[in-house]
């Protein structure tokens, strides 16, 4: 097991105090109240590390991130996008942001720890998925776009390495480092600011290539390829390097294999459209619910979906 990147420091003077006077249940968490075991993940600002709780027992994933270094690559504004964005939403398919403090060197993020992993490792262990496991997937991811985008939050950085499982294999998704909050524009279907964000290269939106503009039809782009990865076992745009996948993306070049099940392909190919306002599923809330009545889902009783089990992968 790998401890965590740096040392936890001492708690502050001030905290010390706060200890020594404040009941349990009322006290700001800090480094102490918390056993730290393995990492579980690594980026390339923070570190993720199991972690108990001393008092209550409870598992938590803490996030880690090394502030000089934050600092350093001017990504403040992001660590405070994060802690923000998380700090606003409560729903079973999110990751949840419990507690947050900092010593010397650190920033803490306490969140849920999806002790199944990403589901990128699942589609590389089993190859692909077949279509009952996908729309279930599917459906549990678009419930908490849904969700995250009726709290006003794009993820943009959606992927299956940003999709953890939890240990009843439901979705807990994660990492809202490159999340972008909209104010309130009725929808938000267009951004007129610039941004300089780029996602993963793979499922980057062409309207984020081509105009530097995300909206949360982008997030939908997103869906499309995790949806044919799920099938197909790989994304649908992938080059020899960034350039040639960002070419093969704002050109629509891609191709299904054979056996892609017909309904799945007809709503990956309504998602996978280059005009972000002609994407199923944007458009507001009616474009939503136009996505949640596709042939693809519709086994699938939305208002049971966190509370049904997870099918069995094969
Ligand atoms: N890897 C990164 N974040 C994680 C989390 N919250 N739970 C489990 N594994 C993770």
């Amino acid at each position: 097991t790998t401890p965590p990147t740096r040392a936890p420091q001492p708690e502050s003077q001030t905290q010390k105090t706060q200890l020594s006077q404040t009941p349990p249940s009322v006290r700001k968490k800090g480094v102490k109240d918390f056993e730290f075991g393995k990492t579980l993940g690594e980026g390339s600002y923070s570190t993720v590390v199991s972690a108990r709780d001393r008092t209550t027992g409870r598992e938590y994933a803490i996030k880690i991130l090394d502030k000089k270094h934050i600092i350093k690559e001017k990504k403040v504004k992001y660590v405070n996008i994060e802690k923000n964005t998380l700090n606003k939403m409560n729903h079973p398919g999110i990751v949840r942001l419990y507690y947050t403090f900092q010593d010397p060197d650190s920033l803490y993020f306490v969140l849920d720890h999806a002790k199944n992993g990403e589901l990128l490792a699942f589609i590389k262990k089993l190859g692909s998925f077949d279509l009952n496991c996908t729309q279930y997937y599917t459906a549990q991811i678009l419930s908490s776009i849904e969700y995250m985008h009726s709290q006003g939050v794009i993820h943009r950085d959606l992927k299956p390495e940003n999709i953890l499982l939890d240990e009843k294999m439901h979705v807990k998704i994660t990492d809202f480092g490159t999340a972008k909050i909209f104010e309130s524009n009725a929808d938000g279907e267009e951004d007129a600011r610039a941004n300089s964000f780029v996602g993963t290269a793979e499922y980057v939106s062409p309207e984020l290539l081509k105009e530097k503009a995300a909206c949360k039809s982008s997030d939908f782009w997103a869906l499309g390829c995790i949806i044919y990865q799920l099938i197909a076992g790989r994304p649908p745009f992938k080059g020899t390097n960034e350039y040639m996948t960002f070419q093969k993306i704002v050109n629509l070049e891609y191709t299904f294999p054979e056996g892609f099940p017909p309904v799945a392909k007809d709503l990956v190919q309504k998602l996978l459209v280059l005009n972000p306002s002609e994407r199923l599923g944007s458009g507001g809330n009616a474009g939503i619910e136009k996505l949640k009545i596709h042939p693809f889902f519709k086994e699938i009783q939305w208002d049971k979906i966190w509370e049904m089990p997870a099918p069995r992968l094969l």
